[in-house]
């Protein structure tokens, strides 16, 4: 009956009298699979032995994962299963998939904190569904109402709570993921594929209290995204080509990559964050600048709120434009540039002090100035994300 619901008028009209339950399926395959999977469809599996869990005080990003984890199923022929959510398990994969061969992938990384109250916070987490879904079309994988699966991991949250760390700046970190499973070779539209979500407590970006800068190269023989690409998704084909070139930073004694772009070396990102510059511009008026998203720059939604809450300040011009390596060495050398940081859910803001350039070192001189808008920023937001002061980018889990 429930899917009869979703049958177009004209072919409820055709299928009225019939047999519908038996007929549906073999008429018209997909036009009867439901187009989303429903949080209220969750089976939940509990796990019969729980891990224990890592020292809070030692967290290493990444390594440790919580006992449950969330799974959907989608199929051309079936739609959405039910979503699952189970013990943390190892994934069964044929060897033609083509999220292997073809990276028919895709990730989304948000967090969950605990503040001082016990509440666990998720930040704008619709932002991230909104990316995610973004990716998912690209990728020619299927569509699913944000609202069902941000509620299903909402509830995975819930379920693992005693995973999220309370100590100083850690958090959950969340990982949703969407593959193609198609087990052929044929590179095309894939008639299966597998969503799940993982949860990784992690401890502080930054040890206590300090902001520790960034040394980056600066190689324009290295191009992250491009005009017409996929820079502006994320997909794991847009990193696993990075490692590369960020081991050749290490080689030059630079801790991360400051992605250029175009004849002119535009500025684009620094490793995987977005990038601020505040100065004094060529004007002479105090200015934020951030590149615009032109399609070469991942929409973050660190990116997006630094720009709201500058916005809401409105102490200084907040511009998206592009800025050229040009522009930045000329503000370096007529002493106008104040701070320059990356921003990102792993850091929130990650201070810049040195760019390794055609040779050269240039200093950024971000610490010496405070750096005062980043940690404004950084306490703004972690006030926010920690419960310290209430916001509506907050969801409660
Ligand atoms: C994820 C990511 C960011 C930061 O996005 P947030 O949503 O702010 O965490 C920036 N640049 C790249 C290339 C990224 O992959
Ligand atoms: C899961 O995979 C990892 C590494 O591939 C392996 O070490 C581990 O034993 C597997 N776990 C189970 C339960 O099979």
């Amino acid at each position: 009956m429930a899917a009869a619901m979703g049958v177009p008028r004209a072919a409820r009209r055709v299928l009225r009298g019939r047999a519908c339950n038996v007929l549906i399926p073999l008429l018209c395959p997909q036009r009867f699979s439901s187009t989303t999977f429903k949080a209220s469809d969750l089976q939940i599996e509990m796990t019969k032995d729980p891990k224990p869990k890592p020292d809070p005080a030692k967290l290493v990003f990444g390594k440790a994962f919580t006992d449950h984890m969330l799974a959907v199923e989608w199929s051309k022929e079936k739609g959405w299963g039910k979503p699952h959510i189970k013990p943390f398990q190892n994934l069964s994969l044929h060897p033609a998939l083509s999220g292997l061969h073809y990276s028919v992938q895709l990730f989304e990384g948000m967090k969950a904190f605990r503040g001082q109250d016990k509440c666990i916070r998720l930040f704008r987490p619709t932002m991230n569904m909104d990316r995610m879904l973004r990716s998912a079309l690209r990728c020619c994988l299927p569509s699913f109402d944000k609202s069902e699966l941000l509620e299903c991991i909402r509830q995975l949250i819930h379920l693992d709570r005693d995973w999220v760390p309370d100590r100083d700046s850690t958090s959950l970190y969340i990982r949703p993921t969407f593959i193609g499973t198609e087990p052929s070779l044929g590179v095309s539209t894939s008639n299966h594929a597998l969503l799940y979500v993982i949860l990784s407590p992690v401890g502080p970006y930054f040890t206590t209290g300090s902001f520790n800068p960034v040394s980056l190269l600066a190689d324009a023989r290295f191009v992250r995204a491009w005009v017409g690409g996929v820079g502006d998704f994320k997909l794991g084909g847009n990193y696993g080509p990075t490692i590369y070139v960020q081991n050749e930073a290490s080689k030059e004694g630079c801790q991360q990559v400051l992605w250029l772009y175009g004849d002119d070396h535009q500025i684009t990102e620094v490793g995987t964050m977005n990038i601020f510059v505040f100065w004094k511009n060529q004007q002479g008026d105090l200015e934020l600048v951030t590149p615009p998203l032109n399609g070469i720059i991942l929409p973050g939604v660190i990116r997006q709120s630094l720009l709201d809450l500058a916005q809401k300040w409105g102490e200084f011009k907040v511009s998206e434009r592009i800025i050229t390596m040009g522009d930045l060495i000329k503000g370096l050398e007529e002493n106008r540039v104040k701070e320059m940081f990356g921003s990102g859910t792993a850091c929130v803001v990650c201070p810049v002090n040195r760019i390794l350039y055609q040779g050269k070192n240039y200093h950024i001189p971000t610490m010496e100035n405070g750096p005062e808008i980043a940690k404004r920023f950084l306490k703004e937001l972690t006030d926010i994300q920690y419960g310290h002061v209430a916001s509506d980018w907050i969801l409660k889990v």
